[in-house]
């Protein structure tokens, strides 16, 4: 059997896969809410369903906790820590749903969002490990789930070209740029980008229901006010959180109403203050009253992802360079949204599907028909490394960033690559107590401000110390994507992926001989370059087995050849 778990903000899915037929694995409840309690009373934790049910005084609950796992790996419920929480709720998962299902487990792949760090990854694939006693377990790019999950259900029209995929989630919405050769062999992510946590959501749907609908319904029925704290949701105590918690319960039954019937009536009794509301609304009205949360889709569209989609080449004026969107995610189901998609992408056809284990069913096409044809997963990685450097001369430590640009470069999902190479210099890198302390820190592309204080506090991804003696004459790091973690030669690594230690630049410095041996032949140009270039290329021998560092410098000469031959006409 094939088991795929999506582990959604708000809802995970499970889908299994046996001898090419699907097994309901959950039906009755297709959705588990991705929601964890803890109880003071049983110092237990409780998840799904009854983590929204059970209340205590001093109970702690949590709604998103996969949120956490990109933001806040620190985060605690009750005394327990994230990563038993998540290695508890897949636990919850196994027994309650997937043990009697499925007697024998063949492997496992669980959804990430590439803006996932190596840490938050970790615990996840750790916690997956322990509860499942499986070393083959996968961690797939949520969108290249969804992808070929829609193509392996549509064989006779899969999508393939450059693909936008949007998926609407409970808590958040990710927008994804898709590549797909066209006979399906090579599958690539190149960008997600996801919407703020409080833009454009399933879940804001739901508090936009309570501010522009419940609210102001109350207090013209009574004519009481509501104070504002209700109506942002923010900074409320344990028992105001019980009732907007169950507003937003009653919010999302109303929203479920209207997509599936194109009406809603409501009656909620003591909604507050003892006071009731009721009432009835078409599709409409509630397009209406709703249109502020739905504008902030129409401009994230229209502003901040058509400007990324212009550095990359796939929108020019209103023309957008893409074959298919397609949608996806329970959100994308709420009504209007399909319309306001289309409406932004013109020409576009916009596939949605309704199916809401679409992920967690990829995973599963993923292992069954994909893994053993080798066809290529790739993906950038969305993060920069940042070395700590010992500095000798003034004994303090600083920080610089490796080079090596995951968050451009497509990467096997399975692959393991170097990207770093160095040889410690004993004057400089060893510290007065003669050790080598290796520690890489980890920092999402695109952040602001990298400062020396950005680092502090924060938990290195790699940390290795050598004594005196143990020093290697050079050091590698790989990025090992299959295991989630970087790791150096001297380590114990983790599992590599079989045959999928990729190098990235194949004889690098034969390929620059070969290229002044060809530039001498050129009359055009300039002898002493020549000459100043491959003096340069032999201080360069002895990094021959590794990226070296000035690396730019001999692009330089190369341009400047290349510029005495277009001019010498
Ligand atoms: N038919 C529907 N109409 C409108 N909204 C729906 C429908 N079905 C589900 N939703 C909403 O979709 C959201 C859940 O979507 P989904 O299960 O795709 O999210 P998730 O996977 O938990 O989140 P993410 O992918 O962001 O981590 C909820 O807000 C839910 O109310
Ligand atoms: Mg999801």
């Amino acid at each position: 059997m094939y088991l795929g778990i999506d582990i959604g903000t708000s809802y995970t899915k499970i889908a299994g896969l046996l001898e090419g037929k699907w097994v309901d694995i959950s039906p009755e409840e297709m959705l588990i809410p991705t929601a964890a309690a803890y109880l003071p009373s049983t110092d237990q934790l409780y998840f799904g369903n009854l983590a929204l049910r059970l209340d205590e005084p001093g109970a702690d609950r949590v709604f998103f906790f996969k949120l956490d796992l990109k933001r806040y790996v620190d985060f605690q419920l009750g005394p327990y820590q994230l990563r038993e929480v998540v290695e508890g709720f897949l636990s919850f998962l196994y027994s309650q749903y997937i043990k009697v299902k499925v007697p024998h487990i063949k492997s496992l792949a669980l959804s990430v969002p590439n803006y996932f760090g190596l840490k938050s990854r970790q615990i996840l694939l750790d916690a997956a490990r322990t509860v499942f006693g499986l070393t083959d377990i996968y961690l797939v790019p949520e969108p290249l789930a969804a992808l070929i999950a829609y193509n392996t259900l549509n064989v006779r029209q899969p999508l393939d070209g450059t693909i936008l995929s949007i998926d609407i989630g409970g808590g958040t919405t990710d927008f994804s740029f898709l590549d797909a050769a066209s006979d399906m062999q090579e599958l690539i992510l190149e960008s997600q980008f996801q919407i703020g946590y409080d833009a454009f959501s399933g879940s804001e749907l739901d508090h936009g229901i309570i501010r522009n609908i419940f609210v102001p319904l109350y207090q013209m029925e009574t004519g009481q006010r509501i104070p504002e704290k209700y109506i942002t949701g923010k900074s409320l105590l344990a028992a105001d959180r019980q009732l907007y918690n169950f507003w937003l319960v009653e919010a999302e039954k109303l929203k479920l109403k209207i997509s599936r019937n194109g009406y809603a009536a409501w009656y909620l009794s003591d909604f507050y203050k003892g006071g009731s509301i009721s009432s009835y609304i078409n599709q409409n009205l509630f397009l209406k009253y709703l249109e502020p949360v739905y504008s902030k889709l129409q401009v994230y569209c229209r502003s901040f992802l058509r400007d990324r989609a212009a550095l990359l080449g796939l929108v020019a004026g209103d023309d957008w360079h893409l074959d298919y969107i397609l949608l996806q995610g329970g959100g994308s189901l709420a009504p209007g949204v399909k319309q306001i998609i289309a409406e932004c992408f013109p020409g576009i056809p916009v596939i949605i599907s309704d199916s809401p284990d679409l992920v967690a069913r990829g995973l599963c096409c993923w292992n069954a028909h994909y893994l053993d044809s080798h066809t290529s997963l790739k993906t950038i990685y969305p993060f920069d490394f940042y070395r700590e450097i010992y500095d000798g001369l003034d004994n303090q430590t600083k920080l610089e960033k490796i080079p090596f640009d995951t968050a451009n470069l497509e990467l096997d999902i399975l692959g393991r690559y170097k990207i770093l190479t160095f040889s410690p210099e004993i004057n400089g890198d060893v510290t007065p107590e003669n050790e080598l302390s290796l520690k890489i820190y980890e920092v999402a592309q695109g952040e602001a401000v990298i400062t020396q204080e950005r680092f502090l506090g924060m938990e290195p991804v790699l940390e290795v110390i050598w004594s005196e003696k143990e020093i290697p004459v050079d050091i590698n790091v790989y990025l090992n994507m299959y295991n989630c973690s970087l790791e150096t030669d001297t380590q114990a690594a983790g599992p590599i992926w079989p045959e999928k230690t990729i190098p990235m630049f194949r004889d690098l410095f034969s390929r620059q001989l070969e290229s002044l041996k060809l530039i001498e032949n050129y009359k055009h140009i300039n002898p002493d370059l020549i000459k100043d270039f491959a003096i340069h290329l032999e201080k360069q021998k002895h990094h021959a087995h590794a990226p070296y560092d000035n690396h730019a410098q001999t692009v330089i000469y190369k341009l400047l050849c290349q510029l005495q031959i277009l001019d010498s006409k």
